[in-house]
């Protein structure tokens, strides 16, 4: 009966933790998979989310089914997160949000809309993206184009080629862009880029799609959500499918959502019911545990301040990690310049390394990175980071 299924090849991130997990060296590194690891190893569990699980557990209660959209306070959090309370386009009930399967179940929802609703219309993702991008939108049976983004040579982003790229594609078209800490390079657009793209993304009617996986890993809370609430506050129409998996620790539970922004109210109501209809008839209707533990965390005022708290803490470490790599691989080879560490954003890194050298970082010294070269800095602590520069230094001499 089977017998004409292929094999799935694997996941070029996931796979390798799988690898990473049957590795039985004692010394080995993580800087595979997007996962915030503490000074010790840990993924932490924080304070904020543990303390509104306990009452989430605490409240008890039956488990009906969540309405399809998911539950109504978690919604309204995940909104004033992302626009700022009190914005003009929450004020005229503007935004369509559902409580998703992490942000990929919101990515693969809002690709199903486009594709329901917008059948001509193909996506452009940067050139690099993460690698599930391609993979989810060609899933919902979308043609996938890439735009000019990460330059190689000067480790920024290829501003002008991209704008030009953007200029020419058709009317209409979705492009996907990554709202902070991009993913897999760490190289963000300035506020100043991004005030000059937004009015050619609406001269054009091109419909942006922003991936905010990684609130609060950048610059802040709110300064991360900058190109969604300068979209907003342009009176564009776009989506955001935002995630809390990096953001509270809280990967397993699945927690995202997605939100679009409509011209008016009317709209936004029909294109909820859509996307209700899309859902249906994927998995019905989101689980409940996780995202009660996430309302909680954003709504109840001490748990808020002591997330952002804890959050800062991790994007302050991370900073340090940077910090350290870059100084002890800038010391081990000397004449080449590893600014890039300092500049890029979020818990990824583009080193540069080559797929070959990825595999011999992996077989020799049992650092996990991704094939296209993409550190996971929130891996480092600092009990490995001077054996992983080591090692990275090694390999680039070699
Ligand atoms: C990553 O890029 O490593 C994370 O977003 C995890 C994933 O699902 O790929």
């Amino acid at each position: 009966m089977f017998a004409h299924v292929e094999p799935f090849a694997g996941d070029p991130i996931l796979a390798l933790v799988e690898v990473f997990n049957a590795d039985d060296r004692p010394h080995k590194v993580n800087l595979s998979i997007g996962i915030y690891f503490d000074e010790q190893g840990h993924i932490p569990v924080m304070r904020s989310v543990q303390q509104a699980e306990a009452r989430v557990v605490a409240k008890g209660g039956p488990k009906p089914y969540l309405p399809i959209e998911g539950a109504a306070n978690f919604r309204s959090a995940v909104q004033r997160l992302l626009f700022g309370a009190g914005h003009r386009v929450l004020r005229d009930r503007r935004v369509a949000t559902i409580q998703s399967v992490g942000s990929s179940g919101g990515l693969k929802v809002g690709a199903d809309f486009i594709k329901r609703w917008f059948p001509q219309a193909e996506v452009w993702v940067s050139d690099p993206t993460w690698d599930n991008h391609r993979s989810m939108f060609e899933g919902a049976g979308i043609q996938v184009n890439n735009y000019p983004y990460y330059d190689a040579d000067g480790g920024g982003v290829r501003f002008a080629d991209m704008l030009e790229a953007l200029q020419r594609i058709p009317k209409g078209s979705v492009v996907l862009l990554h709202a902070c800490c991009h993913n897999p390079t760490g190289v963000d657009l300035s506020r100043t880029q991004w005030d000059q793209l937004i009015p050619l993304l609406k001269e054009r009617a091109l419909l942006p799609y922003l991936d905010l996986a990684y609130q609060g890993f950048g610059d802040g809370i709110d300064e991360d959500a900058y190109a969604v609430r300068a979209l907003a506050d342009a009176g564009a129409s776009f989506f955001v499918a935002n995630s809390f998996s990096k953001s509270m620790s809280v990967y397993g539970e699945r927690c995202g959502a997605l939100s679009v922004v409509c011209p008016d109210a009317r709209q936004a109501e029909h294109v909820l019911g859509q996307m209700k209809f899309t859902v249906r008839r994927n998995y019905s209707s989101p689980p409940i545990h996780g995202g009660q533990i996430v309302a909680h965390v954003l709504d109840d005022a001490d748990l808020r301040p002591m997330w952002e708290a804890e959050l800062a803490a991790m994007r302050e470490r991370i900073l340090v990690m940077r910090k350290a790599l870059h100084g002890v691989i800038s010391a081990k080879v000397p004449g080449r310049n590893f600014d890039y560490f300092l500049t890029q954003r979020g818990m990824f890194s583009y080193t540069g390394l080559s797929a070959l050298q990825v595999d011999r970082l992996r077989e020799q010294y049992a650092v996990y990175l991704v094939r296209s070269g993409r550190i996971c800095v929130a891996g480092l602590n600092s009990g490995n980071v001077e054996r992983t520069a080591q090692a990275m230094a090694e390999v680039l001499a070699a």
